[in-house]
């Protein structure tokens, strides 16, 4: 059977855990996230982000998420991460995505909420659940003045707003994480984490998962953060071990070894993230 989302998450909520949400560029990244999931009777949400859709093509990692989901009998949710269009949310819901984020976050509030509405109205009509971006999580690079922060981080107040006007069923916060690896440790606000999850009472979302201590984490996870984006650091393990293989077997062309090499390593951070995120063995 499919799984959306939203049941999902709900439990994590219940349960105090967060799902992971790991970010596949190719189906041997898939497959591996897959096994881990498995190994460690875990739910799973495999993401596409823009860049995979640049580099690989939405279909065909739908389609490869979709056929090695259905070799595990734990709960594997399809996403479109960081959604940049109503039309692009609508190509995701159509191509059997069972997740959908729309990311309004350089909109201001008020286009940010029509847009967002409209991807809920359309997700909802077809079962698929919506995650909306309240606030603008930086990359590393836009190192944000502590002046900047109020600007920047999601005002609690706001989010419950924003919930009221959309209905969104999970919410991306900025907090102070970041996309990709961090230059100095980051401090996750969690005060404001905890008036956002109170008001809001929808699981919350924490992007730039890479990166962040684990203590800040399992603090994030008890504060109401139900969904975690890892990126960076699986594409860094992944390339790691594709250069681990080239090494050992550079003069050989069977090409299959340098990918599931790479898919190994990645698959060790996989399994660390869930047991981290207390995911394992809650499917
Ligand atoms: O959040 C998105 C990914 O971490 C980075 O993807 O390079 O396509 O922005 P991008
Ligand atoms: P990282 O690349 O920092 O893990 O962030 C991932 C992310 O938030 C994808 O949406
Ligand atoms: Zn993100
Ligand atoms: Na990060």
């Amino acid at each position: 059977r499919r799984f959306f989302a939203r049941e999902l998450l709900d439990d994590a909520m219940k349960r105090k855990y967060a799902v992971g949400a790991f970010s596949a560029h190719t189906a041997e990244m898939v497959q591996g996230i897959i096994e881990a999931a498995d190994e460690q009777r875990s739910p799973v949400i495999i993401q596409i982000g823009q860049r995979a859709i640049r580099n690989s093509g939405f279909g065909a990692l739908v389609n490869s998420i979709r056929w090695h989901g259905s070799h595990t009998d734990v709960p594997v949710v399809v996403h479109l991460d960081h959604g940049k269009s109503y039309e692009q949310a609508i190509e995701a819901i159509q191509a059997g995505c069972t997740s959908v984020m729309y990311d309004g976050s350089h909109h201001d509030l008020d286009e940010n909420i029509t847009v967002t509405r409209e991807v809920v109205r359309a997700g909802h009509a077809a079962g698929v659940p919506v995650e909306g971006e309240l606030g603008k999580i930086p990359g590393v690079e836009d190192d944000l003045a502590v002046d900047d922060r109020d600007a920047f981080y999601t005002n609690p107040e706001q989010a419950l707003h924003f919930w009221q006007e959309t209905q969104v069923d999970s919410l991306a916060v900025a907090i102070g994480s970041a996309h990709g690896l961090y230059k100095s440790k980051p401090e996750l606000d969690m005060e404001r984490l905890k008036k956002i999850s109170a008001l809001t009472n929808i699981p919350i979302v924490l992007h730039g998962g890479s990166g962040i201590p684990d203590d800040q984490i399992r603090q994030a996870v008890a504060n109401g953060i139900a969904k975690i984006n890892v990126d960076t650091e699986l594409r860094s393990a992944y390339t790691q071990g594709v250069r681990e293989a080239l090494e050992q077997f550079g003069d050989a062309y069977d090409v299959f070894p340098f990918a599931r090499t790479g898919a190994e390593r990645m698959k060790r951070i996989v399994v660390d993230k869930m047991r981290l995120f207390g995911s394992a063995g809650k499917a």
